[in-house]
C-alpha cells in the first residue's frame, strides 16, 4: 500500500509534470518519458468503487497490468458486503496484498493514498459519484454511459474540467485495435461523403432478468438508501437492485447500455459529437417479465454535418449485428454487434444512374492490422485490457486519454434524448448554445 505522505509528494510532482508537459516541446509527452523523470516508478494506489460483475472483469484487467504500468488495487469499496468481499479476496490474490473494504465511497475519497478510482456501479450513480471523486481531488475511470441525468452529467464534466484530473470514460472500443484501424483509414477521405451510419445489434434472451445475485441480496447486508442516492426513497427492491437495466428511473436500458458505446464510435469517426434531433421508438414486445424499459428500440439521430444515424436493437431475435458508414465513394463495414474486430470496406464505383452494373465491380477488403494476413473474429468480449492500459498511461503522463470527459458527455446527451424522445413520443431536439434539450427547432 502507499505511503500517505509519498502519495502525496508524487501528487504534487505529476500535477508539476503535466503544467511542464503542456507547457514545454522540450519534454517528451508519452509514459516512457515520464517513466524517466525521479519519482515516477512509484506505484499508483488505486479505489475499485462498485465490485459487481463489470467490477470483476475491470479487476481482472487492472491485475493484468499491475506490472507493466505499477498499479495496486490498495482499497475496493461496495455497499453490498458480499461483492465487498469478493473483491477483497480476489484483488488480494491478484496483488499478494489484502487491500482495504469500504461500504461508502465518501469514506475512499477521504483517504489521502488512494491516487484514482475506478467506478463501475449502476449507471444512475456514475456522474455523482465522479464528480465527488475529482473534486476530493482523485483521477476517475468511470463506466458508460457517463451519466443518464443531463444536469448530472454537465455538473459531472464541469467538474472534472476545472479539477484538471485525468478521467477515462469506459467505453473501451476506442482503444482497441481493430476500430482504430478503421478509424485511421476514415481519416484518409476513402468513405467520400457519407450520408447515413446504419448500426444493427441485436440478442436473443430476455436480457438483463433473472440476475443471479438478485435471489441472493438482502437488504441488511447493503444501504438501499445509498444506493438511490440522488433518487426519491422507494422500497427495497432486489431486482431493481441488480436489475437497474430494466428500470427507467436508474437506467435507459438499450440507449444506456448499448447505444452508448456505438454512437461514442460513431462521434469519432464522423468527428460530430451532439446530434441536431433525435426521434426514437419501440416497445415491450418480446419480454412481459415487469420491466419497464424497452426490448425492442430504434432510434434515429440527425447529425450538423449531415449525416443520419440509424441504432436498432431487438432482444426478441438473434438475427446478425452490423454497422455501416455508407459514403459516395465507398462503404465500411463492421462485420457483428458490439466490438467486433470485423470491418470490411467496399467500394463504390459510382453510382447507378451513370452506370446500371456498377454493383458488380465493386471490390472490397478487410480492415488488418500491420502485418496480419488472416480475417479477423467477429466477436470479442468485454476484457481488452488497451483502454485501461491508456488511461494508467495517462494518469503518469498527465495527457488526455482516450475517452475523455467531453466525448462522455456526447454520448451520454445522445442517449438521454434517444430515451427521452421514447418516453414523450416527441422529436427532441439539440440546443448546443444553451446545451439544452428542446421539443421544437
Ligand atoms: N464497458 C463495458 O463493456 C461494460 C460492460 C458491462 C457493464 N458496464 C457498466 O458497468 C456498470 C455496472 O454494471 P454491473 O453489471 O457490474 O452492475 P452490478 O449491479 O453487478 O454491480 C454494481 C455494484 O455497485 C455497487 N454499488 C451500487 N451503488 C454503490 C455506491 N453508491 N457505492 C458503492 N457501491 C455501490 C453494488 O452493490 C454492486 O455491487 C453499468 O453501469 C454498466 O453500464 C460496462
Amino acid at each position: 500500500m502507499s505511503d500517505p505522505e509519498n502519495t502525496m509528494d508524487r501528487k504534487a510532482f505529476l500535477t508539476k509534470s503535466a503544467v511542464l508537459l503542456a507547457g514545454g516541446a522540450a519534454l517528451a509527452n508519452s509514459a516512457l518519458s515520464y517513466s524517466r523523470i525521479a519519482g515516477a516508478n512509484d506505484r499508483i494506489s488505486l479505489c475499485h468503487i462498485g465490485n459487481g460483475s463489470r467490477g470483476e472483469e475491470l479487476d481482472v484487467i487492472a491485475s493484468q497490468l499491475k506490472t507493466s504500468h505499477n498499479v495496486e488495487m490498495t482499497t475496493v469499496c461496495d455497499l453490498w458486503r458480499v461483492n465487498r468481499e469478493k473483491a477483497i479476496a480476489t484483488n488480494a490474490k491478484y496483488y499478494g496484498r489484502t487491500p482495504r473494504g469500504f461500504q461508502y465511497f465518501e469514506d475512499v475519497l477521504a483517504l489521502k493514498d488512494v491516487d484514482a478510482v475506478i467506478i463501475s456501479t449502476p449507471e444512475h450513480s456514475h456522474s455523482p459519484i465522479l464528480k465527488m471523486a475529482v473534486e476530493a481531488g482523485k483521477d476517475a475511470y468511470v463506466e458508460k454511459p457517463m451519466g443518464n441525468v443531463l444536469a448530472e452529467a454537465k455538473a459531472a464534466r464541469d467538474a472534472v474540467t476545472k479539477s484538471g484530473r485525468i478521467v477515462q470514460v469506459g467505453t473501451q472500443h476506442r482503444s482497441e485495435p481493430y476500430p482504430r484501424a478503421a478509424y485511421e483509414l476514415i481519416q484518409t477521405g476513402v468513405l467520400g461523403d457519407v450520408s447515413k451510419v446504419e448500426i444493427v445489434w441485436n440478442y436473443h434472451g430476455p436480457r438483463w432478468r433473472g440476475r443471479p445475485e438478485s435471489k441472493l441480496i438482502r437488504e441488511a447486508d447493503t444501504d438501499w438508501r445509498k444506493w438511490l442516492l440522488t433518487k426519491p426513497y422507494r422500497p427495497f427492491d432486489p431486482q431493481m437492485y441488480c436489475e437497474f437495466r430494466l428500470y427507467k428511473e436508474f437506467s435507459s436500458g438499450i440507449p444506456d447500455q448499448w447505444m452508448s458505446h456505438a454512437i461514442d464510435l460513431v462521434h469519432w469517426y464522423m468527428d460530430d459529437n451532439f446530434p441536431r434531433s433525435v426521434v426514437a421508438n419501440g416497445g415491450i414486445y418480446a419480454w412481459h417479465d415487469g420491466r419497464e424499459n424497452a426490448d425492442t428500440f430504434q432510434a434515429l439521430l440527425e447529425y450538423p454535418k449531415g449525416f443520419l444515424v440509424s441504432y436498432s436493437t431487438s432482444f426478441g431475435n438473434d438475427a446478425p449485428g452490423f454497422t455501416r458508414y455508407m459514403g459516395k465513394k465507398a462503404t465500411l463495414f463492421n462485420i457483428g454487434g458490439e466490438g467486433s474486430p470485423l470491418y470490411q470496406l467496399v467500394e463504390e464505383k459510382g453510382n447507378h444512374e451513370d452506370d446500371p452494373d456498377v454493383d458488380k465491380q465493386r471490390s472490397s477488403k478487410y480492415v488488418l492490422l500491420p502485418g496480419q494476413t488472416g480475417i479477423p473474429p467477429m466477436g470479442i468480449d468485454d476484457m481488452s485490457t488497451e483502454h485501461m492500459a491508456n488511461w494508467f498511461e495517462c494518469l503518469r503522463s498527465r495527457q488526455q486519454p482516450h475517452c475523455t470527459v467531453q466525448t462522455g458527455f456526447a454520448h451520454s446527451v445522445a442517449c438521454i434524448m434517444a430515451a427521452q424522445s421514447y418516453w414523450s413520443g416527441k422529436k427532441l431536439y439539440w440546443d448546443a448554445a444553451s446545451e439544452t434539450i428542446l421539443d421544437h427547432a
